[in-house]
């Protein structure tokens, strides 16, 4: 694509005019503006960033009156890196900036929908072509009818029916990141990017179509054990890319051409002495993570790199930088180097990044020192280890403890060579070193279930109550990472990053002794491994394909009780009843075992 020079283009809108804009448009709307909350979450245990303008506004969306009104708008810093193995394509990036307008029990749909359109398309704001422009909405299911009111306002606005398309909750329904709270149907805005005309119909999946705006119509609380609760304050919850957006106005396909990018890739196109383009990938990886790296680190609440939370995401993300580089040659350090460049893109609207640049220079330098180190060692380690085409979990320990490589980076360095790690015994190596490294003189450790005896069954029950209420409480990400039951008391390891607060402790004792309380049966079926996984069976999917396992049911709608609770891979022995726990369950302990692992000890009184 032809490169077009927007220091000096005059028909280039700049970051600066479009996040204004935005905030101008929306204070003339009654909004009032809401400077962007930390990067690094406050009283949020449930995440270990800011991930949407919506975060620091959870309070409000549930009814507590916000000192500014019922009508705002901001923009925020956001990190997120559910989607890092996409970052170095043309759109995805670990950390953006969230536009946002939320009301608080305020206007709802209609008028949310028509800001939107006006936003986008009046000659005095955006101005875009309305020939462009798709849009998706939630399509329905058990939980929540379809958006028909959301679909007829689109269609008023001349939008045709094929540019509309009807999608499930993956893609339009919204809710923060720890699974209960506020969250409702969402409609999405597209804009055309490619060069060709934009189809009739619209589809989802081709990506020239840029999704850069999302409405959230945000009706129902989502509770604890999973219902849709209405809630009795309805709210607008609005975000839309700040880089995407940018990218598309301005005639980019790709956002590492404007202006919160180019300057970045300049440099590296310097260190490396290479062009961007055929090394695409590469350049944006570095650009991305690097930039997400200098504002968690410039950032009021920054956090230096470690090997928990926040910290060691910060961590992979330079290490993946330092990777990348190395492909490109880069044999000097260069990462604290790049700053420069971001520091000059974010310091009027972020002020923070300049205060803190000797903090970010100094973690960055020390960080791709230390890794620098290791790294070619660990390379050459790693190139004897994949002689036989895998690596084992022992190697990838090895990978890890002496060389520092993150399990993600040495199984991104296998799937470049077309192989996979063995995760799960990585996994059971890092079990194994915790284990003996905190419990030497404590005896022999024995995995599972040591002792038959009718307790350790109860326990053993209690436990599957346990982990089901753990990702309730805390996300779906929970996975067991071992356990080991005797009469007296079950000890569990999780993987969760961060401590579990003393609320959620309780949320989780409450939700086993409903369970208890409720007298569930208790079953078990045979099946082959992949209708485990298809109905949703925790557990270990370490199984031959096509092996029958057993799945262990707690609650069956077939005895009346009219719900499941809990479906693990097993093989028991359990209680038939869960009555039959007769106690009260209560976490006595909560300690971290060993990085993003979680040890927790309860019993039954
Ligand atoms: N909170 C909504 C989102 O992140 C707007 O898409």
């Amino acid at each position: 694509m032809e490169v077009r020079f927007f220091y000096y283009n005059k028909d280039i809108m700049t970051a600066n005019e479009l996040r204004q804009k935005y905030l101008d448009f929306f204070k003339a709307k009654g909004h009032s503006e809401i400077p962007s909350a930390s990067l690094i979450p406050e009283n949020d245990p449930t995440v270990l960033f800011t991930t949407a303008g919506m975060h620091p506004l959870v309070p409000y969306l549930m009814g507590e009156k916000h000192p500014a009104g019922n009508r705002l708008t901001s923009a925020q810093k956001c990190v997120r890196t559910g989607d890092i193995d996409e970052v170095g394509d043309a759109t995805h990036h670990t950390f953006f900036e969230m536009l946002g307008n939320w009301s608080l029990g305020d206007y709802f749909k209609e008028e949310a929908i028509k800001m939107s359109w006006e936003f986008l398309t009046s000659p005095e704001w955006l101005n875009l072509d309305k020939n462009k422009i798709a849009i998706s909405i939630f399509k329905g299911d058990g939980d929540s009818p379809k958006d028909e009111e959301a679909k007829k306002i689109w269609l008023e606005f001349g939008i045709p029916a094929a540019r509309i398309a009807e999608l499930g909750k993956d893609d339009n329904w919204w809710g923060p990141a720890g699974q209960t709270g506020p969250c409702g149907p969402d409609t999405e805005m597209f804009y055309w990017a490619g060069k060709e005309k934009a189809p009739a119909k619209f589809d989802p999946k081709d990506k020239r179509w840029v999704e850069s705006w999302n409405d959230v119509f945000m009706q129902y609380d989502k509770t604890k054990d999973g219902r849709f609760k209405p809630l009795a304050q309805k709210n607008v919850d609005t975000g839309m890319g700040l880089e995407r957006t940018l990218a598309v106005i301005n005639g980019f396909d790709d956002n590492y051409r404007t202006e919160l990018f180019w300057p970045i890739i300049e440099q590296i196109k310097k260190l490396s002495g290479k062009e961007y383009e055929g090394n695409e990938k590469p350049m944006r990886i570095i650009a991305d993570h690097i930039k997400a790296a200098t504002m968690i680190l410039g950032d009021d609440r920054g956090v230096a790199p470690s090997n928990t939370g926040a910290g060691y995401v910060l961590r992979r993300l330079i290490r993946r930088a330092v990777r990348y580089g190395k492909q490109l040659d880069i044999t000097q350090n260069f990462t604290s180097e790049l700053t420069k460049s971001i520091i000059k893109i974010y310091q009027e609207v972020y002020p923070e990044v300049e205060e803190n640049k000797k903090f970010i220079f100094d973690e960055l330098n020390k960080e791709e020192e230390k890794f620098r180190q290791t790294l070619e060692k660990g390379e050459k380690m790693f190139a004897k280890f994949s002689q036989d085409r895998q690596i084992s979990g022992s190697e990838a320990f090895i990978l890890f403890s002496t060389y520092g490589f993150p399990l993600e980076l040495t199984q991104e360095l296998a799937q470049e060579q077309g192989y996979e790690v063995k995760v799960t015994e990585f996994e059971e190596e890092m079990e194994k070193h915790a284990e003996l490294s905190k419990t030497a003189s404590a005896g022999m450790f024995k995995g599972g279930l040591a002792d038959a005896s009718e307790e350790t069954k109860r326990l053993h029950t209690a436990a599957h109550l346990m982990l089901e209420a753990l990702r309730r409480v805390l996300g779906p990400h929970i996975q067991q990472k071992g356990s080991n039951i005797t009469p007296e008391r079950l000890r569990f390891d999780v993987s969760h990053p961060e401590k579990i607060t003393p609320e959620q402790i309780k949320q989780i004792e409450e939700i086993v002794n409903e369970q208890i309380k409720a007298d569930l049966p208790v079953h078990w079926e045979e099946m082959p491994v992949a209708k485990a996984k298809e109905i949703g069976a925790t557990g270990v999917f370490e199984h031959k394909y096509g092996e029958q396992v057993k799945v262990y049911f707690v609650g069956d709608p077939a005895s009346g009780t009219g719900q499941v609770f809990s479906k693990e891979i097993c093989g028991g022995p359990h209680v038939s009843h869960t009555g039959e726990l007769a106690g009260k369950f209560k976490i006595t302990k909560e300690e971290s075992s060993s990085a993003g692992v979680r040890r927790i000890k309860a019993i039954l009184q």
